[in-house]
């Protein structure tokens, strides 16, 4: 089994430096897919209401205490809510939809999953997630495809900060300003898509050398340029044997060149998510 680092966040819970992406995770093969990443040493899932695989997430939770011995407690299990639940009751009864279909009675990292500013709730829900904090069904709360200024009006408004920032972040898309907002305001970056989704980030040049340089694979490479990063990768894997490659990453370190020659293969987003325009319900 792989040994994940943790870190502290800003409420002051623990919070792994890797975890395991779900969208497309789903039906009983994507259930026994999740179980084999919790084998792994995967200890943080992400899922969404919109990943229509929150009942296989709380599945895979159970299945993990039932025949791995790994108690739910050990596990952190995120879900988002989607824009067409923005809102302060609407978020109240989202939450507890989600807590129904995992069959678990505490969401570990709750987050907001698009800002959708042309619907111009987000700080009610945000209102309303402090407040699901406080009761205890919510242990974490954060937000994902913030932008600088909607974290800014966040706090500005209620006082609180997210825990985490869910992104999109690759060597492509680097974050570069957003991650140092991050780092100056104690909010953790989680990378949405780490792998670039297997485009022919793989194939560069640049990965390829580092990989071979330190005997690792190139998805070792990116994902180790991640964590040394500060950001949380959430790859996706259906396959036992990639996901613990993925995960495997913490036996080497790139230098800070290493790091910079990578970073150097930025070009923008990949996949047209611009927070301020795109809108997700
Ligand atoms: N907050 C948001 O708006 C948002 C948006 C997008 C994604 N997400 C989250 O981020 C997670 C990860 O992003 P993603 O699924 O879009 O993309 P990704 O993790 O960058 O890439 C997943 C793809 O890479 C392949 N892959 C994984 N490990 C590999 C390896 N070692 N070697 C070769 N190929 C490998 C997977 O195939 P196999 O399964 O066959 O291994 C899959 O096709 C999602 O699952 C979701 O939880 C969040």
């Amino acid at each position: 089994m792989v040994s994940i680092p943790d870190v502290v966040l800003n409420d002051g819970t623990s919070f792994p430096e890797l975890g395991l992406g779900t969208y497309n995770l789903r039906g009983e093969e994507g259930t026994e897919a999740i179980v084999s990443a919790i084998a792994a040493g995967y200890r943080l899932l992400d899922s969404a209401v919109n990943y229509e695989n929150e009942t296989e997430v709380g599945d895979a939770v159970r299945r993990a205490g039932e025949r791995l011995g790994i108690a739910r407690d050990d596990l952190l299990v995120t879900t988002k809510i989607p824009g067409r639940d923005h809102g302060y009751d609407e978020t109240l009864a989202s939450s507890a939809a989600s807590l129904d279909r995992l069959g678990l009675d505490r969401i570990d990292l709750y987050l907001i999953h698009w800002p959708n500013p042309s619907v111009g709730k987000y700080v009610d829900t945000w209102r309303a997630m402090v407040e699901l904090q406080k009761r205890g069904t919510v242990r974490s709360i954060g937000v994902s495809n913030f932008t600088e200024a909607m974290l800014v009006r966040l706090v500005d408004e209620t006082g609180v900060f997210p825990a985490v920032n869910q992104v999109e972040l690759h060597p492509y898309f680097t974050q570069a300003a957003l991650r140092a907002f991050h780092a100056e305001h104690g909010i953790r970056t989680e990378s949405w898509s780490p792998l670039a989704r297997r485009t022919e980030l793989l194939n560069e040049g640049v990965i390829a050398d580092l990989a071979e340089a330190n005997d690792v694979t190139p998805t070792q490479v990116v994902l180790r340029w991640h964590t040394q990063l500060h950001s949380t990768p959430i790859p996706k894997s259906a396959s036992a044997e990639r996901q613990i490659e993925n995960a495997d990453v913490f036996g080497f370190a790139l230098t800070e060149d290493e790091l910079d020659a990578i970073s150097a293969l930025e070009r923008g987003r990949l996949w047209d998510g611009d927070p301020d325009t795109h809108e997700e319900m």
